[in-house]
């Protein structure tokens, strides 16, 4: 079949004999088989990116920042691809290197790239035991609870409505048989770190899908069984997750498990999208290329499987550059395992492809906040107004508020809400209350006192029972 396609593709430029051949092929015998081979070809894409694009899906790489400025790899990345995952500039380390001080210098790089190249983004990652700053790794109960949802709402908040999908937790279960949890500073916050992590991005980025990501989950084990139990039981409770990340890190230690495809197919039939996050399978030549071809084909074949990202370009840009896990050499030569992949999205899947609109116009699974965002009328003389958005769920709320400075500027505010009764203050980032219940007070803290005339800042609070629906009041300092 491939073989047939790439000596179809070539009767494009090739002699009038071997054109007459082929049409005399087409009309005779097996006039049906060699029609669809042609036909095939004519519309076969030429590269990672517009072959996927064909089958519906979309074809990624992890991209460095710092590799922006090398001619060869940003060649590779603007022919191929059309999403990106920021290897490392998103994470917590980079982007909230101090306490409250967000710095996207490198991720809005990368981001700005993708965008001027129509490409899309996967947000990756924000909240993970791994690579977070000093300061967060020294955090433990509700100081650390609270740093995290602070960071995963002001993350998510400054690329709202620019990420295709967000990992908002990365690597939460542990290995081996357990099925528990792993071990974190993040997971002795407690078990709900995960669902609040979820609803807080769900609340500062209501347009991106949201994902859990892991390794060695990638087929049928007692890992796997854990998130996918997690995942069911967050379905059924309308914890707002959309999809599931499949890293697919594989070596001669970790292969590509035999039952890689109906792993995929069973998370997808919980009702959420299913993302090969982080592709990379060491080795070289036919072993490799085949392997490439399984975890493509898996993919096409999953209905909901809707892309694949490799973890790097060339094998000498990979975190494990010495297992030569990627599609293209150091030099940027495409090798067989690049041609294995491509042929098999030409090939096109066992199913038909999600024939909706591209995944970015698809709504989140669950509603946006229900209530209507309740705004102060213009500054009555307090210089700035507030507004809150909710999100909402049986128990529970986390409250997002953004205070807007009016002509004068702000040089300090507080924010004043009334909690229905029975509500409770467990959380509040960026701010300082005072009070949990009933008339609450939030003031700014050091860093987010000063807004220029005109200018906003967010900080926002997580509770027990019913959130706030009242108007909430604004004064400057
Ligand atoms: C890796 C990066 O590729 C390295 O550059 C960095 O030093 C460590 O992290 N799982 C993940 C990725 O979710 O974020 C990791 O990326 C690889 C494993």
């Amino acid at each position: 079949m491939n073989h047939v396609r790439a000596r179809g593709s070539g009767r494009l430029t090739t002699a009038p004999r071997l054109r007459a051949a082929l049409v005399s092929i087409a009309t005779g015998a097996v006039a049906l088989g060699a029609t669809v081979a042609v036909a095939s070809s004519a519309s076969a894409g030429t590269t990672l990116a517009t072959s996927a694009a064909e089958q519906g899906r979309y074809f990624g790489t992890a991209v460095a920042a710092n590799k922006l400025s090398d001619s060869a790899y940003v060649g590779i990345l603007n022919r191929e691809f059309n999403m990106v995952t920021p290897e490392n500039e998103m994470k917590w380390d980079a982007t909230e290197p101090a306490q409250g001080q967000f710095s996207y210098t490198s991720a809005d790089r990368i981001v700005s790239h993708a965008q001027a190249n129509g490409m899309r983004i996967r947000g990756h990652a924000l909240a993970w035991h791994s690579q977070q700053p000093g300061w967060a790794q020294n955090l433990s109960g509700s100081a650390l609870r609270s740093a995290m949802v602070s960071h995963v709402s002001q993350v998510a908040g400054h690329y709202q409505g620019k990420i295709y999908a967000w990992d908002v937790v990365n690597e939460a279960f542990a290995d081996g048989g357990s099925g528990a949890r792993r071990d974190s500073n993040l997971q002795r916050t407690g078990n709900d770190w995960i669902e609040v992590a979820f609803r807080t991005a769900r609340a500062a980025d209501p347009g991106a899908k949201l994902c859990y990501n892991d390794y060695n989950t990638d087929g049928q084990n007692a890992k796997s069984n854990a998130v996918y139990a997690m995942v069911q039981d967050f379905r059924s409770r309308g914890v707002p997750i959309d999809c599931v990340g499949f890293q697919s890190h594989f070596n001669s230690a970790s292969p590509v498990p035999s039952d890689y495809q109906a792993n995929l197919q069973r998370f997808a039939n919980l009702g959420v999208d299913v993302q090969i996050t982080e592709l990379d399978i060491e080795g070289s030549g036919s072993t490799q290329a085949d392997n490439y071809t399984r975890v493509t084909r898996a993919c096409l074949a999953v209905t909901r499987c809707t892309g694949i990202s490799v973890w790097g370009i060339r094998d000498t840009d990979s975190w494990r550059a010495s297992g030569t896990p990627l599609l293209f050499d150091g030099n940027g030569n495409k090798k067989p395992a690049y041609t294995a992949t491509l042929d098999a999205l030409n090939a096109g899947g066992s199913t038909t492809p999600p024939t909706t609109a591209p995944p970015t116009t698809t709504p989140p699974t669950t509603p946006p906040p229900t209530t209507a965002p309740p705004t102060t009328p213009p500054p009555s003389g307090g210089g700035c107004t507030a507004s809150v958005s909710l999100q909402s769920w049986t128990g529970g709320f986390v409250a997002t508020v953004r205070v807007s400075a009016g002509p004068a500027g702000l040089k300090g505010w507080t924010v004043g809400l009334t909690l229905p009764s029975g509500a409770t203050v467990t959380n509040t980032w960026n701010a300082q209350n005072t009070g949990t219940s009933g008339s609450v007070a939030f003031r700014n803290l050091s860093y987010n006192g000063t807004v220029g005339a005109g200018g906003s800042t967010e900080f926002g609070f997580q509770g027990t029972g019913v959130g706030p629906t009242a108007l909430p009041s604004c004064a400057a300092a």
